[in-house]
């Protein structure tokens, strides 16, 4: 599929299995949100820019290469993104990032903004929207106008679990942006959520349910 990228690594796919058991409790649905973001992180970066640059070793000097540009942001979707940044923020602890508050009217599935705080230059740097599920996309996409109407243009999506009806709606509003995901399920139930799926990820992350 054009513009996604399906995370198919075996450590992904086993936490995920562990994750979608409706018996995994709260605290082993969060460590292993924590892990499996790592390595979703470790993917939606693996092309980032680098450059050059001269250092010195204990033996003698040589090139080196770094991360080349401004810090990235990530932005998780509150609250279930929030889960992903631990993780994600182990592996690149200088990240700057973008707390997007947007919920889903559980009547109409229309994304509802209730708060944005992003760096001042955010239209300058890389963001990484991170949101563990992608149901409708109706959040994913609002939150792409939200950073666009922002100047962003350099942007990327996580999540852990798609439905294909949110890829195609995320493609079609947004086809400049693309996503990584860890697995695409077989679609939507009537309540909205993704099928199989693994349930509510906020309620599973926070215990709330
Ligand atoms: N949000 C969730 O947390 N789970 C779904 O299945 C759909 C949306």
């Amino acid at each position: 599929m054009q513009g996604v990228t399906v995370i198919d690594h075996p450590l992904v796919q086993h936490k995920l299995s562990l994750m979608r058991n409706k018996d995994t409790s709260t605290a082993q649905f969060r460590r292993l949100l924590r892990e499996i973001s790592t390595l979703l992180c470790y993917e939606v970066t693996r092309d980032l820019p680098l450059e050059t640059i001269q250092i010195e070793t204990p033996v003698e000097r040589t090139e080196a290469v770094r991360l080349a540009g401004k810090k990235l942001v990530l932005a998780p979707i509150l609250r279930a993104g929030v889960g992903l940044m631990d993780g994600m923020l182990d592996l690149i602890p200088a990240a700057r990032v973008a707390h997007i508050g947007l919920y889903r009217d559980p009547e109409t599935l229309v994304a509802v903004e209730y708060y944005f705080k992003a760096p001042d230059d955010i239209a300058e740097r890389l963001v990484i929207v991170v949101d563990p599920m992608l149901a409708t996309a109706n959040t994913a996409v609002a939150a792409l106008e939200r950073l666009k109407e922002r100047g962003v243009t350099d942007l990327r999506f996580v999540c852990l679990v798609a439905s294909p009806e949110g890829i195609e709606r995320l493609r079609a509003y947004h086809p400049d942006v693309p996503i990584w995901t860890a697995a695409i399920d077989r679609g939507l139930n009537e309540h909205g959520y993704i099928a199989p799926g693994l349930g509510d990820a906020g309620d599973r992350l926070f215990g709330t349910r």
